[in-house]
């Protein structure tokens, strides 16, 4: 193909023939409903296709429209988010949701300044809804996308600079096509996600490799430049499962408005700087009102964003039923019952352990 005097165009059109053979078949594409547009874009942020499909399609079993969601407590909502993460994103798709009743009459606005006015909502998934929901152009900005263009134009500053991100953006809006936004924006994300990905892009599959100017260079393995990340600081706890005569066993409920707001976990408490475990184990115990010999199971590890949590587990039979589990935001929970609690990622882990540890011991 000869190189056309118009690169943007070329570019996209490209873009949108190789997308026709090779895009790929997603729950969201079937449809245009901007509610399930939304909340697929959501669930997509920070997360791979292959861990959101099965939440996306449990949550629309649950909640088929924005009304339904709106009029849902937060906890049924933070249930069918448990294990995907960033939870925050729960608690802001569930305030949008109830903005979108109340301030829009249930109706998405298309505008992307409106989109941006929703929680969790910020301009490259604003762009995407409005593109793919709406047909409308909007630029996208996502980690796939930016990737793909900074190879494209061969950019060796830091992406997240806000000069370059500046750029980035300026770029990201020339080439998105006017004339057919709902393709173009997902055969863009699709090739970042497919061809053009982080390690060993599949240059000779791409079909902007004519344009690709770290192609062209052989920069693309050196492309978008990556910069040593600060070590995330390390964090301990001490966590203790609780367990009466019947197997069923103590959670408690995080506070809404910190960390995690509304997950269940185990009781825990941090280690401080200095201290020991046994330390800890007994400041937890007394706060608990429980007197029992603790068995170590194992650890557990977990990484956030910004702290690497390491949890040494224990577990302690009582045969008195604690006070503290009368205080409304605890809870002895049957062992069957367990699995189906939104507990958060690093308890889930947690109850992963101690439920192979107790297989094993009874073989
Ligand atoms: N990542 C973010 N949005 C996406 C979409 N609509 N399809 C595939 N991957 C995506």
């Amino acid at each position: 193909m000869s190189e056309c005097s118009c690169p943007a165009e070329d570019i996209s059109s490209r873009l949108l023939a190789w997308y026709r053979d090779a895009g790929r078949a997603l729950p969201w594409r079937n449809t245009r409903d901007p509610y399930c547009i939304w909340l697929s874009e959501i669930m997509l942020q920070q997360t791979t296709v292959e861990a959101v499909i099965p939440y996306y399609e449990r949550f629309l079993a649950n909640f088929s429209s924005v009304a339904a969601l709106a009029a849902a407590p937060l906890d049924s909502v933070l249930d069918l988010w448990a294990g995907l993460g960033y939870y925050s994103r729960a608690r802001n798709l569930h305030k949008a949701a109830r903005m979108v009743v109340e301030d829009f009459c249930g109706e998405f606005p298309a505008d992307l300044a409106e989109l941006q006015r929703l929680p969790g909502i910020g301009r490259s998934t604003a762009g995407a809804i409005r593109s793919i929901a709406f047909d409308l152009p909007g630029p996208i900005l996502d980690g796939n996308v930016r990737r793909v263009l900074c190879r494209l134009h061969a950019v060796t500053t830091d992406p997240r600079a806000s000069a370059t991100e500046k750029q980035l953006w300026q770029r990201a809006e020339s080439l998105t096509s006017v004339s057919r936004p709902h393709d173009y924006a997902q055969a863009i994300m699709d090739l970042g996600a497919t061809l053009c990905t982080p390690r060993q892009p599949r240059c000779p599959l791409c079909p902007l490799r004519a344009h690709c100017q770290a192609f062209a260079q052989s920069l693309q393995g050196d492309i978008p430049v990556r910069h040593k990340k600060p070590p995330v600081p390390k964090r301990a706890q001490v966590v203790l499962l609780l367990e009466d005569q019947r197997g069923a066993r103590l959670v408690r409920k995080r506070p809404y408005d910190g960390m995690l707001g509304g997950l269940w976990e185990f009781p825990a408490a941090p280690v401080e700087a200095g201290e020991t475990t046994t330390a800890v184990i007994s400041r937890l115990l007394a706060t608990l009102g429980v007197c029992s010999a603790p068995e170590p199971v194992g650890v557990v590890k977990h990484v956030y964003s910004h702290f690497a949590l390491t949890c040494t587990v224990f577990r302690c039979r009582v045969s008195l039923l604690p006070q503290v589990a009368k205080e409304e935001d605890r809870q002895w929970v049957p062992p069957t019952e367990l699995a189906a609690l939104a507990l958060h990622g690093a308890h889930q882990k947690v109850l992963k352990l101690v439920t192979e540890k107790t297989e094993k011991d009874k073989m």
